[in-house]
């Protein structure tokens, strides 16, 4: 039989970790977020990350589609020639005659020849693909090249909630051109030692486009994806993130699971892939913080 003695302490340290969560602090209250009457002007956000593979297009799709059903107008930038966004909203991108690339070297397209709806009700897309890796060199030789993205953009400002940039994994042109019109950068930063050295990188680029480009340019937050709680190597690097980038740091964080990349397969985020999943939960939570962040 279970001594009461020794029970008690456990019990107390199980309610303990939940009440902290998993970035290590209490979470922080977050409101219902409240429907808007007027939309506009959209918030811009870059999702931005210089190392491949962390979670910035799954992060851009599902904060995305869960914005969307908090009833908000949203944006979402392809800006990746890889074309992964367009793909994992089941866009057959590699067919398509205008895209983000006409947008940007050729004057006469305009954005509405390009824009496209997609399945997900408020949730629009401009797709890229493969044409679009010309652009960095084709845009080199322009009079401010810099800020060819924030031109294209701006007459459709008033008609979003949220415009998310998804970037390239590369601080080139193309990201300097999204982070050049953003509001702000938001990071999505898988939890393992090595991303911590390029968030130092990255902080330096922002510093500078907010220096030279953009006075407006912020840091939105770090959300950490694919996070296994079991391993103490993740929980070691979660500690020292909030560390040093301190409340930055969103309190939802994404797990580790399957599902995502079965999203990306499906061809649609994981709100209506998996609606009832802790993936679909995590980033409806993302949502209501950024929500809450920017007050839209
Ligand atoms: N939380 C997660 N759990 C498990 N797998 C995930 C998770 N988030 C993303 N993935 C998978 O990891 C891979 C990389 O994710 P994603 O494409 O979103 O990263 P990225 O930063 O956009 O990559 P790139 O730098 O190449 O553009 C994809 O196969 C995706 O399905
Ligand atoms: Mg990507």
């Amino acid at each position: 039989m279970a001594d009461a003695g020794t029970a008690a302490p456990r019990l107390f340290a199980a309610t303990a970790e939940a009440e902290l969560g998993p970035t290590g602090r209490p979470p922080r209250e977050i409101p219902e977020p409240a429907p808007l009457s007027s939309h506009g002007p959209a918030k811009v956000i870059a999702m931005c990350n210089q190392k491949g593979g962390v979670g910035k297009t799954t992060s851009t799709i599902n904060l995305g589609a869960s914005l969307a059903d908090y009833g908000r107008r949203v944006l979402l930038v392809d800006l990746d020639p890889q074309g992964a966004l367009s793909a994992g909203l089941g866009v057959a991108h590699h067919d398509l005659e205008l895209t983000v690339h006409n947008l940007l070297v050729e004057p006469r397209v305009s954005i509405d020849d390009v824009l496209m709806r997609t399945r997900v009700e408020g949730l629009d897309l401009l797709p890229s693909n493969i044409d679009l890796s010309a652009a960095e060199i084709q845009l080199v030789t322009e009079v401010g090249r810099e800020q060819t993205l924030g031109r294209v953009l701006y007459p459709v400002l008033e008609r979003y909630d949220y415009i998310l940039i998804d970037c390239q994994p590369s601080l080139g042109l193309l990201t300097v051109n999204a982070l050049a019109c953003a509001d702000s950068v938001l990071i999505p930063m898988e939890c393992e030692f090595f991303s911590l050295r390029g968030l130092a990188l990255l902080n330096d680029t922002v510093d500078k486009v907010h220096d030279r480009l953009n006075p407006r340019l912020e840091l939105a937050g770090i959300v950490v994806t694919m996070f296994d709680s079991r391993t103490l190597h993740a929980r070691e690097v979660m500690s020292r993130v909030v560390e040093v980038f301190g409340d930055t740091v969103y309190d939802t964080v994404i797990n580790r699971t399957v599902r995502f990349p079965e999203t990306s397969v499906a061809g649609e985020p994981i709100t209506t892939w998996a609606p009832k999943s802790t993936g679909a939960e995590a980033y409806r939570a993302l949502a209501r913080e950024v929500i809450h962040r920017s007050g839209r």
